[in-house]
């Protein structure tokens, strides 16, 4: 009697009480190729799990615009949204309004690598949970690269040589739509990340050092940034310049780029029954820059739990739910999410199913971060001054070393002393 008792309590607190606590609690996300049906099928064994209910509240696609309406509601201390799917970069700039999940997420915290908990950290306190990591890659059209009789590029010269060429050819064979190359040039965080990958790989540093120290104007970020804009109206369309994630997608999707630079999310897309270039086009890692390495910057989005929310011990089991390994291995096998536990890289339907999150834990691995823990709070700040420098020299307003003098000016007024 005792023991069936004790059983029923355990099951509670795992499942939630079903129908007895049933609550309805609200998760804030944003909007990127299958992001909301993903998570809405997950929600729904969630619910049928646990009797609770969660609705979507659907932020914009940008990652900017998000961080922006959340900083609002957070520091409104509004209680309509319970949960929120953060960032990376973010926990620095919102740890004092979430809750500290190393204690309810004890037994579960050692399943994920170390580093990335270590990223959702803040002065001790775990500020959200590893939901999925991100790492990009170099997407490329398999059946246009043998039709031209080229090679998948391993520097981006080569990349650039090698859209410039096939582009051409295309182009001139009545194919007038085509580009070389699609990217994330719009001035926004996704930009940071495009253009941090560019200057990091050239050996350019950082931005910002794991130090603190401001590294990022120098000849060779300054170079990378220069080719960069080399690409705009050759081998890029002139509108990369507002292109996000999913804008380089569409034209890339509809079969009109040869390479694109994008997250992992767009692979499985890419392959769906409907797309144009279903089976014609494979992935790889970025190119390398003239320092010889590839860099790949660190994405990926995590949940968090308001402290505003009076729910938060249902949204604790859902947070418990969605990052399980469970969860983290559904959504690998359904739109390629990278897992943060380490044992998923090795399943073996993973690997037989989306063979690019098998291939990806060490680019993952190897990613460069964003300088978001040695600028802390500031560094939403530091990355508009870094997007709009790259941005700017995308459209040619002004060179790599002109706009990089510039922000090092803008960097040193935002640390002034510290960070
Ligand atoms: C992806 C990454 C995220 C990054 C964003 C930029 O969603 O996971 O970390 O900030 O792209 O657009």
């Amino acid at each position: 009697m005792l023991k069936a008792f004790a059983a029923g309590l355990i099951a509670a607190t795992i499942l939630g009480n079903a129908g007895a606590h049933a609550e309805t609690l609200s998760i804030a996300l944003g909007s990127v190729g299958r992001d909301v049906d993903e998570m809405r099928g997950q929600l729904d064994a969630f619910e049928k799990a646990s009797g609770h209910k969660v609705t979507i509240v659907t932020m914009p696609a940008s990652t900017t615009d998000q961080f922006g309406q959340y900083r609002l509601w957070l520091s409104a201390g509004n209680k309509d949204v319970d949960v929120y799917r953060t960032d990376v970069i973010w926990a620095p700039q919102l740890a004092a309004n979430l809750v500290d999940l190393s204690g309810p997420m004890k037994d579960v915290i050692g399943q994920h690598l170390p580093a990335v908990i270590q990223s959702q950290t803040v002065d001790g306190k775990l500020v959200a949970m590893p939901l999925f990591a991100d790492a990009p890659a170099l997407y490329y059209r398999k059946d246009l690269l043998e039709k031209h009789g080229r090679q998948v590029p391993k520097t981006w010269a080569e990349l650039t040589e090698t859209a410039k060429f096939v582009q051409d050819a295309e182009r001139q064979g009545g194919n007038a739509q085509m580009n070389g190359f699609v990217f994330q040039g719009a001035a926004y965080e996704g930009l940071t990340c495009d253009a941090l990958e560019w200057t990091a790989s050239n050996g350019g540093g950082q931005i910002v050092s794991p130090e603190g120290e401001i590294t990022v104007n120098n000849p060779k970020a300054a170079a990378a940034l220069d080719m960069a804009h080399g690409w705009v109206g050759t081998i890029a369309p002139q509108g990369v310049l507002g292109y996000m994630e999913e804008e380089s997608r569409g034209v890339w999707q509809t079969g009109n780029a040869v390479f694109m630079r994008n997250w992992p999310y767009a692979y499985p897309l890419g392959n769906a029954a409907d797309s144009p270039i279903k089976g014609k086009f494979d992935a790889v890692p970025l190119p390398a820059g003239e320092g010889g390495q590839s860099a790949a910057c660190l994405g990926g989005w995590n949940l968090a739990i308001s402290q505003y929310s009076e729910h938060k011990d249902a949204a604790i089991e859902l947070v418990k739910f969605l990052t399980s390994a469970e969860a983290q291995k559904s959504r690998a096998l359904g739109t390629a999410r990278l897992p943060t536990i380490p044992s998923l890289y090795e399943d073996p339907e993973i690997v037989a199913q989306q063979p690019l999150v098998a291939k990806w834990k060490s680019v993952f691995e190897n990613a460069t971060p964003r300088p978001s823990a040695p600028t802390k709070a500031k560094y939403n700040e530091v990355s508009q001054q870094f997007w709009t420098a790259a941005n700017k020299t995308l459209a040619g307003q002004g060179d790599g070393a002109a706009n990089l003098q510039d922000l090092e000016r803008q960097l040193r007024r935002l640390k002034r002393n510290a960070w």
